[in-house]
């Protein structure tokens, strides 16, 4: 799916985002699983990563970045109609964590849903509450990305633990005069679906027992088709926006692992300092990572007014998405 953006200017008018605050490093990796700094440093570039409490559930990382981006937005969340949670770890299937949210936050009057698409899961996410608004069906939207992936991990298998950190980040969601949104691209391939899976997390019964619950991945299988559709799917919408790679002031890939991301801006194109990197220090935050690394940004004082903008997502599905913007500041 692809698409130009059509009607009425919508953009991003507040962001908001939020880590849990215990830090494990990979030398404290090491001493769990056989591991070490170097091996992960140099395949992942990742330093550490946010491990949520015990008593932390995806909510609760949900809520601090909610409340950062509607204060941004200067908006009361009484006055959403649309509140979407991206995640693959809610706190149970129902209710909804967006049902939840919404209560907490005041939300009365907002609709409020949960969407799955794996680490892609914020960038569907936001282009179904730009299609909503672009419809009329709403005005004020809600769009928190976020995971606690350190609770469906088997933290006996190295190849995954080392990937993988918790956070959310949000971003609301309002009309605006100027151009904000200005094309998306989405895509699904079910078919490899199978090299990053969480059996035994919902009706198809599973007979053998071992690892069920926890995220198997075909790390080969997986590297490859990353570094394939973060470039396929920005070059789409960058052709659809009419938009070249030069005029893009700051990138925002999914943040799975540093190489990934280096051989995407390098495919692309993309100076690498237009890209903006936080998974050293946070890991695959999964939907959490896209608005994480843009709330940073926002902070570093990197997203300008006017500035052309790029997302790229990827991940479980298999499934990718990107979206071109240009800041409403
Ligand atoms: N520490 C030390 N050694 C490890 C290890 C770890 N954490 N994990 C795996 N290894 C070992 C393997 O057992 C293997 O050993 P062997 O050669 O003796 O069999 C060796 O390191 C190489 O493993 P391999 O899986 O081929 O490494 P790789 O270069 O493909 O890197 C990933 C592994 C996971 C870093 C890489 O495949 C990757 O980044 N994939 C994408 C993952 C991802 O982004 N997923 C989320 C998408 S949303």
């Amino acid at each position: 799916m692809i698409g130009k953006a059509q009607g009425a200017p919508i953009s991003i008018t507040g962001l908001g985002a939020y880590v849990p605050n215990r830090i494990v490093t990979n030398d404290e990796l090491s001493t769990m699983v056989d591991t070490n700094d170097e091996w992960i440093m140099e395949r992942t570039g990742i330093r550490e990563r946010r491990i949520a409490a015990p008593e932390e559930a995806f909510t609760d990382l949900a809520l601090p970045a909610a409340r950062a981006a509607l204060a941004q937005a200067s908006m009361d969340a009484a006055d959403l109609d649309l509140l979407l949670c991206a995640t693959v770890t809610p706190d149970m299937m129902f209710p909804t964590s967006s049902a939840l949210l919404a209560d907490t936050l005041g939300a009365k009057d907002a609709a409020a849903y949960d969407l799955l698409a794996g680490c892609t899961g914020f960038m569907y996410a936001l282009v179904q509450a730009y299609g909503m608004m672009a419809a009329g069906l709403a005005e004020r939207a809600l769009v928190v990305g976020g995971d606690v992936l350190s609770r469906i991990l088997d933290w006996t298998d190295r190849s995954t633990v080392v990937l993988f950190g918790d956070g959310a980040g949000a971003v609301v969601l309002e009309k605006v005069d100027k151009p904000g949104f200005l094309g998306f691209e989405l895509g699904a391939d079910g078919a490899g679906g199978i090299h990053l899976s969480l059996p035994g997390s919902g009706s198809r019964r599973i007979d053998d027992a071992t690892g069920n619950g926890f995220v198997h991945m075909n790390g080969r299988e997986v590297f490859k088709f990353a570094t394939r559709v973060l470039v396929s799917s920005a070059e789409a919408v960058l052709e659809r926006c009419g938009a070249s790679v030069e005029d893009v002031d700051v990138y925002v890939p999914h943040q799975a692992n540093v190489r990934i991301m280096d051989h995407a801006a390098a495919k692309l194109g993309i100076p690498r300092e237009r890209m903006v990197v936080n998974v050293d220090r946070y890991g695959n935050t999964s939907s959490g990572s896209i608005p994480l690394a843009l709330a940073e940004a926002q902070a570093a004082g990197r997203l300008k007014e006017g500035d052309l903008v790029l997302m790229t997502g990827m991940g479980a599905g298999l499934t990718w998405g990107s979206a071109l913007m240009e800041w409403t500041g």
